[in-house]
């Protein structure tokens, strides 16, 4: 039976089921494969070198699915950076109606794509965060647990507290995000009172994630024990996949006695994380990869993990319904 919640209704998708933005893994092949399994699949905007190649990129996205799918727009800090707005008006040329916004500063980026009634979905990791991104108009808040994969904030408030705190405080709808993989999740989810689910993890270990097999065997072996946070030193820290290079990282932060960046720089790369997910060496370079990789075990397609979700998440709220009976049954 399909879903019906504030997030289906408002994106005309059939399972609340969000596929995150991704760095060099939210390509057409995967946005397309979740949206035409029913959720809502991303391209990462940032993954194309250039606003036109995000049109391009666009353009072939729609080629593979007539469903809903959206951007990730991500504002990082950088000593020279990408000109968001140039990407926020190819999103807007091209038609595209839903937007995830992430990181710092989103005001003028979301203000732009207000302005034509983008849907917005704006990713953070704080009450307070979420509160400012509410005053800028966004329509979901993606509340992101300490759990997640990527940039976890530096609150550390793991989702059990935080989406409590979300249902409790925030006037706009929210979806839950990090730590989720499965239906008894999003019953969780569901549960706690988000409208859907955010997945980054799972996603990169379908078959149609554009990334080498090597990796995707890589997260199923892999334990809940087996992430990293790197960069807290300088407030900017990330869960990455715990590897060779990673440890490095992590080992020359805490040993760092000038605590410049330029000594933990190399050990970061994003260049040696692209190779990663290209020549399948898991110990090339850092990759991200959220706690939940401890609950992967398989590489579905999109769709049926997709419809796997929505059969366990009926399942389990089932199951949980049959546990209130009438007293006059006990
Ligand atoms: C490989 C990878 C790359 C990611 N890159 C981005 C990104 O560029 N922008 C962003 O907003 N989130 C990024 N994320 C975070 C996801 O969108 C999502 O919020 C997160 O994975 C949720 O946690 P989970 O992995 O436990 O599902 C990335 C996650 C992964 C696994």
């Amino acid at each position: 039976m399909p879903f019906n919640t504030k997030l289906t209704r408002t994106l005309g998708i059939k399972i609340p089921v969000v596929q995150g933005g991704m760095q060099w893994v939210g390509y057409a092949e995967l946005a397309s494969a979740v949206s035409n399994a029913g959720g809502l699949g991303i391209l990462t905007a940032l993954t194309q070198p250039t606003p036109e190649d995000l049109r391009k990129e666009i353009r072939r996205c729609k080629t593979m699915t007539d469903k809903p799918f959206g951007v990730n727009i991500t504002l990082l800090p950088a000593i020279t950076p990408p000109d968001y707005g140039a990407y926020a008006q190819v999103v807007i040329e091209e038609g595209i109606k839903i937007v995830e916004t992430a990181g710092n500063s989103p005001g003028p980026v979301i203000k732009q794509l207000k302005a034509v009634n983008t849907i917005i979905l704006h990713k953070c990791t704080t009450i307070r965060h979420a509160q400012s991104a509410i005053n800028l108009g966004v329509d979901f808040l993606s509340i992101d647990g300490f759990e997640c994969a990527g940039h976890v904030g530096e609150s550390d408030i793991t989702n059990f507290i935080l989406l409590s705190r979300a249902r409790q405080s925030l006037k706009v709808p929210f979806i839950a995000s990090g730590g989720f993989a499965d239906g008894q999740g999003l019953a969780a989810a569901l549960s706690l009172g988000a409208e859907g689910i955010n997945m980054g993890t799972r996603f990169m270990c379908t078959v149609e994630a554009p990334i080498h097999i090597n990796i995707k065997r890589e997260i199923c072996r892999a334990s809940e024990h087996d992430t990293e946070l790197v960069l807290r030193r300088w407030r900017n820290t990330s869960r990455l996949y715990k590897n060779k290079v990673s440890q490095q990282a992590v080992k020359v932060e805490r040993e760092s006695k000038s605590g410049k960046f330029e000594e933990v720089a190399p050990f970061v790369s994003g260049k040696r994380g692209r190779e990663v997910f290209i020549n399948g060496d898991p110990d090339y370079g850092v990759w991200t990869a959220g706690q939940v990789i401890g609950l992967i075990n398989d590489i579905p397609t999109c769709d049926e993990l997709v419809k796997r979700i929505e059969r366990d998440a009926e399942a389990t709220l089932s199951e949980v319904q049959s546990l209130i009976v009438p007293a006059s049954k006990l």
